[in-house]
C-alpha cells in the first residue's frame, strides 16, 4: 500500500519538510462521481446550478513517481521525494542526472522562490530495453531514483513531467492551463495531452478519447486528472483532509 502514497524515508537520504504538503488526489469512476463532485464545488461557493460551467484544466495522470523542485533565483536548489506527503527525502543528486529537469532558468517571469511538481517516469519503450530487473515502468522509475550512487540513476533514462507548484513568491498567473503554459516557456516538459475542457459531457469525451489512445501513448496513465481552471476558484475552495476540493483523478482500468 505505501507505494500508492510515494515511498517511505531511507536512511540514505536527508528527510526534508515539505514548505506546502504534496496532497493526493480523490478518486472518480463514472459519470455519477463526477457530477458529486461538481454538485459539491457548486454547493460550497454558493452558486446557482445552471451557471455552473466550469473549465477544467484536464491532464493525464501518469503513473510514475512524484518530485518537487526547488528553484531559488532560477537555479534548481534541491530535489525532493513526495515521502509521507509532509516530509520528503533529499535526492537532489538523483533528480540532477534528469535531463527534463531544467537547470538554470532564466525566464524575467519566473518566480524568485517556486517548488515545481511533476511526475519522473520511464517511457514504455524504455522499460524494454531494460529488460526484466523491474516489475514495471513506476518501479524502474522508483528503484533508480533511490539509488545511493546516482551514476546508478544516470543510466536510467528517466523523464519529468511537470504540472503543478507547492510553495512559490507571488505570481501573476491566475488559471492552471495558463501556468501549464508557462512551465512550458520556462524549459518544462508538460503533456501534450492537457486540454482545457467544460461541462461533464465534454470531460467524459475526453476521458473515452484518452482511454482509447491509451496504448498510443508511451507512458503509463491511470487516469485523468481534472482541476478547476481558475487559481481564485480553487484558492476559495480549498482542502479537505489531505485532497483538494478543486480536483479529481477520474481513474482509467
Ligand atoms: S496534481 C494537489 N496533476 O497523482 C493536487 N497530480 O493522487 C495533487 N499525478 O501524487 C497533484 N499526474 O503523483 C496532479 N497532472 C497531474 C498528475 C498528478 C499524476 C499524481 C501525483 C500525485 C497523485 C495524486
Amino acid at each position: 500500500p505505501s507505494l500508492s502514497i510515494g515511498f517511505k524515508p531511507s536512511k540514505n537520504f536527508e528527510k526534508v519538510n515539505h514548505k506546502v504538503p504534496m496532497l493526493s488526489l480523490s478518486n472518480a469512476f463514472d459519470k455519477t462521481d463526477l457530477e458529486n463532485f461538481q454538485k459539491k464545488i457548486t454547493n460550497f461557493l454558493n452558486f446557482k446550478e445552471e451557471n455552473n460551467f466550469f473549465d477544467y484544466s484536464t491532464e493525464p495522470k501518469i503513473d510514475g513517481i512524484s518530485a518537487s523542485l526547488l528553484y531559488k533565483n532560477g537555479k534548481f536548489i534541491k530535489g525532493l521525494s513526495r515521502g509521507d506527503g509532509k516530509i520528503g527525502e533529499d535526492i537532489t543528486k538523483n533528480l540532477s542526472t534528469i535531463d527534463d529537469i531544467p537547470k538554470l532558468i532564466k525566464n524575467k517571469n519566473f518566480p524568485k522562490e517556486i517548488d515545481i511538481r511533476g511526475e519522473v517516469f520511464i517511457k514504455k519503450k524504455d522499460f524494454k530495453i531494460l529488460g526484466d530487473k523491474f516489475a514495471n515502468p513506476r518501479n524502474a522509475a522508483s528503484g533508480s531514483l533511490r539509488q545511493k550512487n546516482p551514476e546508478e540513476t544516470k543510466k536510467i533514462p528517466l523523464k519529468f513531467i511537470a504540472y503543478t507548484y507547492g510553495y512559490s513568491e507571488k505570481m501573476n498567473i491566475k488559471t492552471q492551463t495558463d501556468f501549464l503554459k508557462n512551465l512550458k516557456d520556462w524549459g518544462f516538459k508538460t503533456n501534450k495531452f492537457n486540454k482545457k475542457v467544460s461541462g461533464i459531457d465534454n470531460l467524459l469525451k475526453n476521458h473515452r478519447f484518452l482511454e482509447e489512445k491509451r496504448n498510443e501513448i508511451d507512458f503509463d496513465i491511470d487516469g485523468v486528472v481534472y482541476k478547476i481552471d481558475n487559481f481564485e476558484l480553487q484558492k476559495r475552495l480549498g482542502f479537505v483532509a489531505n485532497a483538494p476540493r478543486w480536483a479529481i483523478a477520474h481513474k482509467i482500468s
